[in-house]
């Protein structure tokens, strides 16, 4: 029990898969340079109350840069009784700078202000990355969109052929949802960024500690009003996996729609080799792997959530080794938006559309709205040419016509007297998109402002 920070008042040994089942040194290490900087800054604090001198102050800094190198150089050596992040780095402390002085870096701290202290710094500083990663993502839609802003394509619900849209419009449906994704982020950034530091094991500081200082000192915004919340509040790894579980819904919506409009029936898209794989049997296969992954991981992104809210679910307040269990999920999550959102990217610029192919699948039957639209025009109350348009689609069906645009004016002045020759302009899928020029519709300016309003929106 010796070689513990809390060795003390142990006589026995620990079981030694008691120590294993304990430890999380092997996945918190990750954080090992937000626990040496919440370090850093809490000696200020020390030393500004005088609990440290300003000769003990530098030893400290000093083995805390050793630390930092020893860690990022790969060649920190971890020893038994190193539970998790902080125990080792306080531990290596003492062997390079002396216990004497190292055992004063703890004093008024606990491991739990600086467990919530550490994982508030880390998560702030990958949301960060994750920002920066998502806007590339909705450049490069954006991008894409503008370049083939003329393509049009059937606009599907129920996964059947509603009506005519622009490709550029389904791009920026996911660029508007990605955008979305984007401004809750730094929403959850600001709501990340408070500090727990100087609240003890649980009950505050005993000695008075510049809580503002520290947070300051660590680019926080500001405190935790309630030293009780800020030891056991989980609340901004919880909304980190559900902003992570969100945005993969929505990657994996996006990622459905093109693994349908690249099937060999659709064939809108192709993927880029780069993103796609082969068969070991068919020779003639190539899968959208890269989409079935992206699908797929949004499955694990919100199992880690859901897994750790029934972790935290029942534990009393405030501190309890409960607690532990949210890095793992935690961070999987984050590597796992991290990487979909760069294969999304990869995925997205490399494609190429067939637009014939999208044209092709274009039919008439879509204009069947358009055709009711017709007859508004003329004063006849919508629902009734919703009617009328339906029995020309009937008629059409009834006739063996390859579409409605095949009736003669005859045909429909049978089913209505009001159709004039002019009926036969409703047939164009290019003038029915251009008619829906109202805010967020699929007309050209109307989707080239939707874009121009992302754009606008990522560089606030
Ligand atoms: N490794 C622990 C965790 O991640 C650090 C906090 C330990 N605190 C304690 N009171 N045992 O939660």
């Amino acid at each position: 029990a010796e070689s513990r920070l809390w060795g003390g008042r142990f006589t026995g040994a620990t079981d030694p898969l008691m120590d294993l089942y304990n430890a999380s040194l092997p996945y918190d290490q990750k954080m090992y340079a937000a626990d040496l900087e919440g370090t850093r800054v809490y000696t200020q604090g020390l030393h500004k109350l005088g609990l440290l001198t300003s000769e003990e102050l530098s030893e400290i800094h000093r083995g805390l840069k050793q630390i930092h190198k020893e860690w990022a150089d790969g060649k920190f050596v971890e020893k038994p009784g190193d539970e998790d992040i902080h125990t080792a780095n306080e531990r290596r402390l003492g062997e390079i700078i002396g216990r004497n002085i190292a055992g004063k870096v703890h004093t008024g701290r606990s491991r739990n202000d600086q467990v919530a202290t550490d994982m508030r710094i880390y998560v702030r500083e990958e949301l960060k990355k994750l920002a920066v990663l998502l806007k590339s993502l909705i450049e490069v839609m954006v991008a894409r969109a503008e370049k083939e802003i003329d393509v049009l394509m059937p606009g599907y619900t129920h996964l059947q052929k509603a009506q005519p849209i622009r490709w550029a419009h389904w791009i920026s449906m996911y660029a508007t949802y990605f955008t979305e994704d984007y401004k809750r982020l730094q929403q959850l950034i600001e709501r990340v960024n408070v500090s727990p530091l100087g609240s003890g094991a649980l009950a505050g500081h005993p000695y008075g500690i510049d809580r503002e200082f520290l947070a300051a000192g660590l680019g926080f915004s500001g405190v935790i009003g309630n030293s009780l919340v800020a030891v056991s509040d989980r609340d901004f790894v919880v909304e980190t996996m559900f902003w992570s579980s969100l945005f993969m819904n929505h990657i994996s919506r996006f990622s459905e729609d093109l693994i349908i409009y690249s099937s060999g029936e659709f064939g809108f898209v192709k993927l880029a080799d780069a993103y796609s794989t082969g068969s070991s049997l068919m020779p003639q296969k190539k899968n959208p792997d890269s989409l079935e992954l992206l699908r797929g991981k949004s499955g694990r992104v919100f199992g880690s959530l859901a897994g750790f809210m029934m972790s935290i679910k029942s534990i009393p307040s405030t501190y309890n080794k409960d607690m532990q269990e949210d890095k793992e999920p935690l961070f999987d999550s984050l590597t796992t938006v991290e990487h979909s959102i760069l294969i999304a990217t990869g995925v997205v610029s490399t494609l190429s559309i067939d637009a014939a192919k999208m044209k092709a699948a274009l039919s008439m039957d879509m204009l069947a709205t358009d055709l009711a639209d017709y007859l508004v025009r003329k004063g006849v109350p919508f629902r009734e040419t919703h009617h009328i348009s339906g029995e020309c689609v009937r008629k059409a069906e009834e006739e063996q016509l390859s579409g409605i645009d095949k009736l003669t004016l005859a045909q429909f002045q049978q089913i209505d007297p009001r159709f004039e020759e002019n009926v036969f302009e409703t047939f164009d899928f290019e003038a029915s998109v251009e008619r829906r020029t109202a805010t967020g519709g699929t007309a050209k300016s109307a989707v080239l402002k939707q874009l121009a309003q992302l754009k606008q929106t990522l560089n606030k």
